[in-house]
């Protein structure tokens, strides 16, 4: 795991290179196989591989959705709300999970952020996004994963760059 975290950061542009059918299937385990609070199976997933679809994903926030203009698959974390109080907890770690599953096959990914999102003045990035991909009420949307091949490689963050002053011991 260490390796992964040593490379591992967003990635906001890919190849036109589709993901490989059996690397798909992968990413479907890995988002079925995240713990989940009181094991409540509230989430849901939609995986979009269509890019007109992707396109229209892509609207759903004026800025910090770039990352889903050239992206090959983006999936929609979203979860019933009325089966857990975690659902923000749930589809965050669905989330990262998806995102480590992908680097580790050598894919690039970024979380485009949802909840508390705007599409308009008059419309939230979730509103939008129910009306476009049929979402029913009572689903909460936290965020969609862009996905693909990396269009350049990136570095792992320095090991000098982390503060290991927010580490505290015993106490704060
Ligand atoms: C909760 C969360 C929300 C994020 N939302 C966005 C987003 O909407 N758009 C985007 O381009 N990146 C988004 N990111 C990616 C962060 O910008 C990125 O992780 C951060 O800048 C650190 O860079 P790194 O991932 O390359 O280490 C988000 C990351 C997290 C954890």
């Amino acid at each position: 795991m260490i390796d992964l975290l040593h490379i591992r950061r967003s990635v906001r542009k890919f190849t036109e290179q589709p993901i490989e059918a059996e690397k798909l299937e992968l990413l479907k385990e890995a988002v079925l196989r995240s713990p989940s609070s009181k094991n409540s199976n509230a989430l849901e997933f939609i995986f979009v591989d269509d890019l007109t679809l992707i396109e229209k994903l892509a609207q759903c926030k004026p800025s910090g959705a770039s990352a889903l203009k050239t992206a090959t698959l983006a999936v929609v974390v979203l979860a019933n709300e009325s089966q857990t109080v975690a659902w923000i907890e749930d589809c965050s770690i669905a989330s990262i999970l998806l995102q480590l599953e992908a680097h580790s096959l050598g894919l690039g990914s970024c979380w485009i952020q949802i909840r508390g999102r705007d599409y308009s003045e008059e419309k939230t990035s979730e509103m939008y996004l129910r009306e476009t991909f049929d979402i029913p009420d009572g689903f909460k949307i936290l965020s969609i994963v862009a996905i693909g091949h990396p269009l350049q490689n990136h570095e792992g963050k320095p090991f000098s760059d982390l503060d290991f002053r927010k580490i505290h011991k015993n106490r704060f």
